[in-house]
């Protein structure tokens, strides 16, 4: 049987990697073989591609260039893991795919939505998630956590807080096109809280 496919998006400081653990813990917990992973990256290819577009001193890479490599990596992700693993019978939890191509690179930058649907095409042929969790959250806030973890930055943590406005409203966007395979998550909650409406929704998708 065909494992399921799911996708965890937001703004930096959503609670991302923290709400994965927890998915894949819940998962695995009830007998299922969890497969996570990441974009840009998630293979020994991406995550090369991963270094040059994270990379801060990359000032000068213009949007072309940025949504290509993105989904270059994407191409290589689908084709070489999360492909074979759902054949398998795996769940494959992703951190970030396509939507955040569309945030960033579309409505954050300013790409026409008609070029991502043409690589979208190109490089997915329709395939998508069974469900993507958006964590939704004022990118202040999330900003903030970001800036607390003390790390150094890197080329999109050094955007300004109406970049990440418009980040915010395209993911808000995008899952009132398709509500039945979106679900908004307030993560500006108490972590219990967002945990208990994942839960919800896993157990629907289960
Ligand atoms: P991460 O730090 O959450 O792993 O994400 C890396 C950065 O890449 C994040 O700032 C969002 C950005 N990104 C895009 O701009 N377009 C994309 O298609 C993907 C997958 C990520």
């Amino acid at each position: 049987m065909q494992g399921k496919f799911i996708v965890l998006e937001g703004v930096e400081g959503a609670g991302k990697s923290t709400n994965l653990a927890f998915i894949q813990r819940w998962l695995s917990h009830r007998g299922f073989d969890v497969l996570t992973t990441r974009e840009p990256g998630g293979t020994p290819i991406g995550e090369q591609i991963r270094t040059i577009l994270l990379n801060p001193h990359n000032r000068t890479m213009c949007v072309d260039t940025e949504a290509l490599l993105m989904f270059a990596a994407r191409a290589q992700h689908v084709r070489e893991k999360i492909k074979p693993a759902l054949a398998q019978g795996q769940w494959v939890i992703c951190d970030r795919f396509v939507d955040a191509s569309y945030a960033y690179q579309g409505v954050a930058r300013g790409m026409p939505f008609a070029r991502l649907d043409a690589l979208a095409e190109w490089t997915l042929q329709g395939f998508h998630a069974h469900m993507t969790f958006i964590f939704d959250l004022p990118p202040e806030v999330g900003m903030a956590r970001v800036a607390a973890r003390g790390e150094g930055k890197d080329r999109f943590e050094l955007e300004d807080l109406s970049f990440f406005a418009r980040v915010r409203q395209a993911y808000l966007d995008r899952a009132a096109l398709a509500p039945a395979r979106y679900a908004v998550i307030d993560a500006a909650q108490p972590l219990p809280e967002v945990q208990r409406q994942i839960e919800r929704v896993l157990e629907r998708l289960i």
